[in-house]
């Protein structure tokens, strides 16, 4: 059976991450699709940078290599920031490629505008790993759960944040120090101000309030407070008084509306989400029927993410292998009352 090319959008934490995954599980992998799967093209910033992962891919800088290539017929966007990643998977959309990405900014901001180009091409649009790393939480909400009104999502879905503060309370870490030890894990931004600030758990709660509620909603909706602002002294009082202190994504809808906010929370030490620690993250949905559930585990770094990537990649090369579309469409989220934000 003929290969399935495919082109990675960068090769960077997420990047490599992949890499390695098709390359270990690579019979594995073979099987669940009914044919290999196999990285043609990589694009990069720096061609000479030195990769932790060995790969025969050929390595470009310039985009028209890949989407002008018709052998490549899914693209995996692991670049991260709005431009130009935006414009690149807009253009592969059109050029008739599937697409999947880990980028929740973009998602955020300009999911509408990719779910439409993707249905107007007939392609696929992914993106189970911009909410939650490794977790599965998108195909959950938008399939598993499908059956339920959705009542309220609530949980930890920033990994950097929720190691710093279980290293700055378990080990009274300076938080200078463990935001460096974070960025070396490769778990936060290229700007950590997008997860210390709690904008990149606001995109994440954004992305699940839009599919839960099948509403649009942005990152100006969301109430958004980060941590920048928490001390160890803040947190040693909190757990005198038998809190942890988690930085908290919460959407809930009522009858008058939608209200989606993020911000540092006192957690009973006995609640379940007070110990989700390190990079851990944990989301609870509460749905009409099903009740509560948890989704929990690695909520960020290279092969925790490269999962949910790599599960993309494989689920839609399996469409192609056969022919089908298991495609679920985002496109019908509708304008509904959400609770201003404070200034
Ligand atoms: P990195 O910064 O580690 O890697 C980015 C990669 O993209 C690098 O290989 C870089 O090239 C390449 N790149 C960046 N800009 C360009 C450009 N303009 N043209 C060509 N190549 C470019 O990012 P991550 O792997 O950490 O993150 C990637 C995405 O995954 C982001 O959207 C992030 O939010 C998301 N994500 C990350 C997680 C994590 O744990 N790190 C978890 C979940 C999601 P070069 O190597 O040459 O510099
Ligand atoms: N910077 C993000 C985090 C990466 O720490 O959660 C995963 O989306």
């Amino acid at each position: 059976m003929s290969a399935i090319n495919i082109a990675l959008l960068g090769m960077g934490t997420v990047g490599t991450g992949v890499v390695k995954i098709l390359a270990n599980n690579a019979h594995n992998i073979e099987q669940k699709v009914g044919a290999p799967v196999v990285i043609k093209k990589i694009l990069v910033r720096n061609p000479g940078k030195v990769r932790n992962a060995p790969t025969d891919a050929k390595i470009v800088t310039d985009i028209d290599e890949i989407l002008n290539d018709p052998d490549i017929k899914i693209v995996a966007e692991v670049m991260g920031g709005e431009m130009p990643s935006k414009d690149y998977m807009l253009a592969a959309l059109k050029a008739g490629k599937h697409v999947v990405t880990a980028n929740k900014d973009v998602v955020a901001k300009y999911g509408r505008e990719l779910f439409e180009a993707a249905e107007a091409n007939h392609t696929d649009f992914l993106f189970e790993a911009s909410v939650g790393g490794g977790i599965p939480i998108i195909r959950p909400l938008k399939q598993c759960l499908a059956a339920n009104q959705i009542t309220e999502i609530m949980g930890i879905v920033n990994g950097t944040t929720n190691y710093m503060l279980t290293k700055m309370t378990n080990e009274k870490m300076d938080y200078a120090d463990v935001l460096a030890e974070a960025q070396a894990k490769g778990y936060a931004e290229s700007d950590p101000t997008a997860d210390v600030g709690g904008f990149d758990a606001a995109r994440k709660i954004a992305i699940l309030a839009s599919i839960a509620f099948g509403a649009r909603i942005t990152l100006d909706d969301v109430n958004v407070e980060g941590i920048t602002n928490i001390a160890i002294e803040d947190i040693e009082y909190a757990r005198e008084l038998g809190f942890n202190i988690k930085l908290l994504a919460i959407a809930k809808q009522d009858d008058c509306g939608i209200n989606v906010r993020v911000h540092p929370a006192f957690l009973p030490t006995s609640h379940p989400l007070a110990s989700v620690n390190d990079v851990f993250n944990a989301i609870f949905v509460k749905g009409d029927a099903v009740g509560e559930t948890m989704f929990y585990g690695r909520g960020a770094g290279e092969l925790p993410t490269a999962s949910a990537v790599t599960a993309d990649i494989i689920d839609v090369a399996r469409d192609i292998r056969h022919n089908v579309s298991s495609r679920i469409l985002c496109t019908c989220f509708d304008h509904k009352h959400i609770y201003p934000v404070s200034k």
